[in-house]
């Protein structure tokens, strides 16, 4: 039996695949690579001694969906296909309700027709919306959003909670992520973003690097402890083991279920941008501006839920996280097209 992971070819999926891999899985990947390299699939072969079956296709297209069900013995999908970009999906709206939600929903309609029961699906701590309280427990309020992509997450956990009732034979994975980020420790896959980069790690990297000039800081009168936002970082391995665990703990279960996986502990802008001058040797320049429009002033986990339940906690800390994501930009100064 083999494990549909859509979006594979992208960051999260291409670590997760590798782990997959190297526990002897068998591994599809759907992947229209809108937003991945097929470089990274390639790399990640090179990396496990051994290749996931790739095709390049649109998870909205049902008819490729169960041909690919109809040829593949699949028992279990991880969903990671998916559009991201918070400020994009504000100005095309019906683009990532189309693939955030319609995707997810012609997977599923794809699945059940196939009988195959099992998802794990990537949400994320934007379902949150403005905390009321940190840590963020499962049981924290969620909705609220604030952005389409936002809206979007939030809306599949709500169909993947009515399936659950409806079709209880399956077991739906909704996994939360706080703020993945890092890379392999071997610095050959990494995240690649398109054009300039919206997150903080991946553009503090481009400017160690000489990419950028300098970082902006979004805002230093937030009530945290150095006036910056404060988030969850968790590395992108750990990230790919908690899929792993997630799937192991739904193979002989059923219904819908939902965890946090985060670290617990949160970290500002200027301890990210003084943790990679530490590491990096590189200078950072940067500025302060205003608050960046829809951010949050804190976002963090209590991820005590995954320890009992999936036998998971994030065993790596910033440092690594920091030291892995220069290893990869340094190493690869124009993502997967250095080589
Ligand atoms: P990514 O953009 O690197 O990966 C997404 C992958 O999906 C890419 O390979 C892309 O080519 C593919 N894809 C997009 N549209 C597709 C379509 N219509 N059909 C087939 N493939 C398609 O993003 P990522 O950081 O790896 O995120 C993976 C998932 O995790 C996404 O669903 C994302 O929303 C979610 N998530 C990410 C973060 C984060 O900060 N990285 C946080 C929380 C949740
Ligand atoms: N920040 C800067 N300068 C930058 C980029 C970010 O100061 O150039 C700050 C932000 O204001 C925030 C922190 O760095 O305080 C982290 O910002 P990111 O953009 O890296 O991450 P967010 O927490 O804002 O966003 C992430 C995901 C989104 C998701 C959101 C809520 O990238 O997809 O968490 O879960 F919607």
């Amino acid at each position: 039996m083999a494990i549909l992971v859509t979006g594979g070819g992208g960051y999260i999926g291409s670590h997760t695949v590798l782990r997959l891999l190297e526990q002897q899985e068998e591994v599809v990947v759907l992947d229209n690579f809108v937003n991945a390299s097929p470089q990274a699939l390639t790399r990640v072969a090179g990396l496990a001694g051994r290749a996931p079956h790739v095709i390049e296709g649109d998870v909205c297209d049902a008819a490729l969906l169960t041909r690919l069900f109809a040829t593949h013995r699949i028992d279990a999908v991880i969903h990671f296909a998916g559009l991201k970009a918070v400020g994009e999906s504000v100005r095309e709206p019906l683009a990532y309700y189309q693939v955030n939600l319609s995707g997810t929903l012609t997977l599923l309609a794809a699945m059940r027709a196939a009988g195959v029961h099992h998802l794990i699906f990537s949400s994320s701590a934007t379902v949150y919306g403005q905390p009321e309280q940190v840590p963020l427990t499962e049981a924290s309020r969620t909705g609220g959003t604030t952005n389409p992509y936002g809206t979007s997450k939030w809306m599949v956990e709500q169909v993947l909670r009515d399936l659950a009732l409806a079709a209880p034979e399956m077991a739906l994975v909704a996994l939360r992520y706080f703020n993945p980020v890092g890379a392999h420790p071997s610095g050959r896959i990494g995240e690649d973003p398109r054009g300039t980069p919206n997150n903080l790690l991946p553009y503090i990297a481009q400017v160690a690097v000489g990419k950028l000039p300098s970082v902006t800081v979004f805002g230093n009168d937030y009530p945290t402890p150095d006036g910056t936002g404060v988030r969850d970082y968790i590395h992108v391995m750990d990230l790919a083991d908690g899929h792993l665990q997630a799937l192991r703990h739904s193979r002989d279960r059923t219904g819908f279920s939902v965890w946090n996986l985060g670290t617990g502990r949160g970290h500002s802008v200027l301890e990210m941008i003084d943790a990679f001058r530490r590491l990096s040797g590189r200078d950072i320049p940067y500025t302060l501006a205003p608050r960046r429009p829809g951010d949050i002033a804190e976002c963090w986990s209590d991820p005590s839920r995954a320890a009992v339940d999936l036998k998971w906690s994030a065993t790596r800390d910033l440092d690594d996280m920091i030291r892995d994501t220069w290893r990869w930009q340094s190493q690869n100064p124009q993502g997967y097209s250095s080589e």
